[in-house]
């Protein structure tokens, strides 16, 4: 397992519980632009919550806090990928949010690393991957260096605020960290 950025960890990743559902609610209204599709707002599915985790064999969402003071500070969440109709040709990819204050102190990069060691921890994909707009520099530098590699540009994948923008993309594969 890499390590994750900062030894000891600053954040952690946790299930969603159904008492986060109204800071959910609030947060969801202040995404940034690279996470803002034009969608209505849904409230957070509060009965799905009181079942348990946001967790499925197909996608899922955490929350990221302070491991100092527990304090939230955002979501990770991911999907399964399918790149074939085998089981085998499955990947994971995940995308982060961290509310505006939290932003620029490395906590995403920690997280996304945490993230990434759960994904191979606890599933046996081979491939975990994360995209971002070609203009997301502060995304782009974080997931490098959570050490996924840049593999290239997807050109006019994302649809948002009015036009097509280009992706860059990022992944690491379960052979790269155990080479
Ligand atoms: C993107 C995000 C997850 C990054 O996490 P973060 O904790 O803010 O970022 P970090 O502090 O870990 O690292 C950011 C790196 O990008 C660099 N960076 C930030 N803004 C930058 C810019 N405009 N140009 C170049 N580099 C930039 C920082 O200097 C830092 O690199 P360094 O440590 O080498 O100096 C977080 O800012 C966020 O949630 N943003 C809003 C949502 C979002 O964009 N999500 C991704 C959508 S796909």
């Amino acid at each position: 397992m890499t390590r994750p950025p900062s030894d000891p960890p600053r954040v952690r990743l946790r299930d969603i519980t159904l008492a986060d559902a109204d800071m959910l609610d609030a947060w969801d209204g202040e995404r940034s632009a690279y996470n803002d599709f034009g969608l209505p707002h849904d409230p957070t599915d509060r009965e799905a919550l009181a079942r348990g985790p946001l967790r499925t064999e197909r996608n899922g969402q955490l929350m990221v806090e302070l491991v100092a003071d527990g304090r939230p500070i955002g979501t990770v969440g991911w999907h399964r990928e399918m790149y074939g109709p085998n089981p085998e040709s499955s990947a994971f990819n995940f995308g982060i949010e961290l509310i505006p204050e939290a932003r620029g102190q490395g906590y995403g990069t920690e997280a996304q690393a945490l993230l990434v060691d759960y994904l191979f921890a606890t599933t046996d994909v081979h491939r975990v991957e994360a995209s971002t707009d070609v203009s997301n520099l502060a995304e782009q530098r974080s997931l490098e260096k959570a050490g996924l590699r840049r593999e290239g540009v997807t050109r006019g994948a994302q649809f948002r605020a009015g036009a097509y923008h280009d992706l860059v993309v990022f992944a690491l594969l379960r052979d790269d960290r155990d080479g």
